[in-house]
């Protein structure tokens, strides 16, 4: 038996907030932000629209695409730096609200690698026959930890959902191999502060993921028995497309080749890979069989991939 993704959904709020809006409030330009990072605008959920509402419906969605029920979870997974409050978890509020009576709950903080750990995580369980089904979700409101007078984070950021469903697949099919990473020096780079706003040395974590997603994505290729020349699909953390183009670059892939959403989200941490996984899906670009790798890294800092031989 293999371990693999039966289902996937996302959500994202309604309200678009573009570069030229950004203009308005803090000294920057569309041609900077494009330029510098891809991003054309982001999703900005509304004040009355927190962290578990998102997952909530991200969650609804991976288990429809699954064809499960919330009673069929024995696992719910949330990856966040956002939850609505420290506890109860995002993972209990969505537990309750999806009617998941047999599920264990618990929230997972590893920034933008969130998503990542939370699937590896599950795997584990499902591998030990000790849970059937885990309910993964990846949210972040990063709008409530914003600072929009400080334009070198504002620009970057958006709130939205991802969620998938794992279980077993058949032999051959599923997660392949994983990479999980982190490095607290690096913490400095990337953290909340005291006034509780999202702060980083934007130079230093570039460069950090400039050379660790490429490298995360050939080692889990390598540790799978694979070459390059076999990935059909990349799915990178969408945080800035110059990061996202050295991973894909590194792996030879056609542009085409690769999931992009930066320029309608911007990056919104831990729904990152889990939203452009789920809209490609539904696009139609990843097929049965397929070798995809899902790449993500983020503030910790923390790193993680996977290789997956896609279908059930
Ligand atoms: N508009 C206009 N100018 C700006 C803006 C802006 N929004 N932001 C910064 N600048 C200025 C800087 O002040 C700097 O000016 P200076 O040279 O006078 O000091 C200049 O632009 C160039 O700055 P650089 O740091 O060289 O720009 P760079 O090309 O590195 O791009 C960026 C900056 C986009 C932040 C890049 O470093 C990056 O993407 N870093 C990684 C960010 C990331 O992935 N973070 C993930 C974390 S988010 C999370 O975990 C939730």
């Amino acid at each position: 038996m293999g371990v693999g993704i039966l289902g996937t959904g996302h959500y994202a709020p309604d309200n678009v907030v573009t570069n030229k809006d950004l203009e308005k409030i803090v000294d920057t330009s569309d041609e900077w932000i494009k330029s510098r990072t891809g991003i054309e605008e982001r999703r900005i959920a509304k004040d009355d629209e927190d962290s578990s509402d998102m997952a909530f419906k991200a969650a609804e969605r991976a288990l429809q695409d699954a064809d499960l029920t919330a009673e069929d979870i024995d696992l719910i997974l949330v990856a966040t730096v956002t939850p609505d409050t420290p506890f109860p978890s995002v993972a209990c509020m969505i537990q309750e609200r999806l009617g998941a009576t047999k599920a264990a709950a618990m929230d997972v903080a590893a920034a933008c690698a969130g998503f990542m750990y939370g699937v590896i995580t599950a795997q584990q369980f499902i591998e030990t026959k000790a849970y059937k089904h885990v309910l993964v979700v990846g949210v972040d409101k990063l709008s409530k930890i914003t600072d929009w007078t400080d334009r070198n984070t504002c620009v970057l950021l958006g709130d939205g959902a991802g969620a998938a469903v794992l279980g077993e697949v058949s032999e051959g099919k599923g997660i392949l191999s994983f990479e999980l990473g982190s490095d607290g020096s690096g913490g400095k780079d990337l953290y909340q502060n005291k006034e509780n706003y999202l702060e980083m040395n934007g130079r230093e974590v570039f460069k950090f993921a400039v050379r660790q997603m490429p490298q995360s994505s050939v080692n889990v290729i390598e540790k799978a028995g694979l070459n390059k020349e076999d990935v059909d699909y990349l799915v990178p953390h969408q945080a800035n497309i110059r990061i996202m183009e050295a991973a894909r670059q590194r792996l030879g892939i056609s542009e085409d080749k690769m999931a992009k959403t930066v320029q309608n989200y911007g990056n919104n941490s831990s729904a990152s890979i889990p939203i452009a996984l789920s809209e490609s899906v539904q696009q139609g670009k990843i097929k049965d069989d397929d070798i995809i790798v899902l790449v993500g890294f983020g503030g910790g800092l923390t790193w993680g991939a996977v290789a997956i031989k896609w279908g059930k």
